[in-house]
């Protein structure tokens, strides 16, 4: 079992993409076993799809460090690592441009989504940024990446790549990844907007948790969060066509080990006046710990690009067979 995945190191780590992704990353390198070998990094290089200033950068960089290992990856066990450590994300991205398709590109609802009206104006980086995914995938013949819901298309893509780059020719260079996407908390919505995903890229902060907000400004931010006058129902069936609801119940379901179902059993017929400050509580018991061991490790700028360079000799060890076998495939001599 060969685990994989990336966050783009733009913003805070927020809620989504704890639960989302992040929680199961740390499962999955607990759980792993003596054959199996997690990697797991920030892909600086999908991030200058978004215009930021050099230092910004490099802060960036070290801050999504500091907030995965304060989630629980731990370097010494999982690979962690920066892409731009590790020149082989772009070669073989690169060598994919050969293989992916602009029609399977313009499919592509991220790309949509974020380019927005003004198409033309979008960078070329933003329009190839899911080749780019599959290279980070393909190049360490990843078997299992576990993502939020949002990344599934980006994963099919990189299954179609692989698959036509094997057969164009004749080769068996790359391994086909599944997506790992968890039940409840593929998709964690915007407190303010039940219909909108949870965003680093959401103007109001006060749409999202973030791993660095305090106790108070996260007990506010459930507080203000969007609901409706009604009571919980007994079942999770009641919540359906209560987008905002239905979030904060998975949000508690998610974070108490629990089921939609038995969160609304607990709280049946209690309004949210009731139920905002459990879910705020739970909230802050499970991030504080998190929050004060980043605050920590924020402090060692040294330690941090210690780690991250530590693993970049580690992934660049592990993707030179598989980017020397692609360039070998296709009769380009290094
Ligand atoms: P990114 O940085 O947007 O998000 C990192 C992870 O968090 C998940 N996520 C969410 N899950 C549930 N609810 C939400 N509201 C939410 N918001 C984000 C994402 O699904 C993701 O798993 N393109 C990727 C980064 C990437 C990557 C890769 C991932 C680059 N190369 C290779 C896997 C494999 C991205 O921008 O994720």
């Amino acid at each position: 079992m060969r685990v994989l995945s990336g966050i783009q190191p733009t913003g805070n780590l927020h809620l989504g993409n704890y639960l989302g992704a992040i929680r199961n990353w740390v499962r999955m390198q607990d759980e792993m076993d003596a054959d199996s070998q997690c990697f797991f990094f920030l892909a600086d290089m999908h991030s200058i799809t978004v215009h930021e200033g050099r230092e910004q950068r490099i802060r960036n960089v070290r801050d999504m460090a500091a907030a995965l290992v304060a989630s629980g990856i731990d370097p010494d066990r999982s690979v962690l690592f920066n892409q731009a450590r590790v020149p082989a994300h772009a070669e073989l991205a690169w060598l994919l441009n050969g293989t992916a398709r602009i029609g399977w590109l313009n499919r592509m609802t991220q790309f949509k989504d974020k380019a927005g009206k003004d198409r033309e104006g979008a960078s070329v980086g933003l329009f190839v940024y899911p080749v780019l995914q599959a290279a980070d995938i393909l190049l360490y013949q990843a078997t299992h990446v576990p993502v939020g819901e949002d990344q599934k298309q980006h994963l099919e893509l990189s299954r179609d790549i692989a698959t036509k780059f094997n057969t164009d020719f004749g080769v068996d260079v790359f391994t086909l990844p599944a997506p790992i996407i968890p039940k409840e908390s593929a998709r964690i919505m915007s407190l303010r907007d039940g219909t909108a995903k949870m965003s680093k890229s959401d103007p109001s902060d006060m749409s999202r948790i973030n791993l660095t907000d305090e106790d108070d400004a996260i007990m506010t931010k459930v507080k203000k969060a969007k609901t409706d006058p009604e009571p919980l129902p007994e079942t999770a069936e009641g919540l359906a066509g209560r987008p905002e609801a239905t979030n904060l119940v998975g949000i508690y379901a998610t974070l108490s080990n629990s089921t939609p179902d038995a969160v609304c059993a607990q709280f049946a017929g209690k309004g949210f006046g009731a139920f905002k400050p459990a879910l705020g509580e739970l909230l802050v018991e499970t991030l504080r710990p998190m929050r004060e061991r980043f605050v920590e490790l924020r402090t060692d700028d040294a330690a941090l690009d210690a780690i991250l360079d530590k693993g970049a000799a580690k992934a660049a060890a592990a993707a030179e067979p598989t980017l020397r076998a692609a360039y070998d495939a296709m009769g380009l001599m290094r």
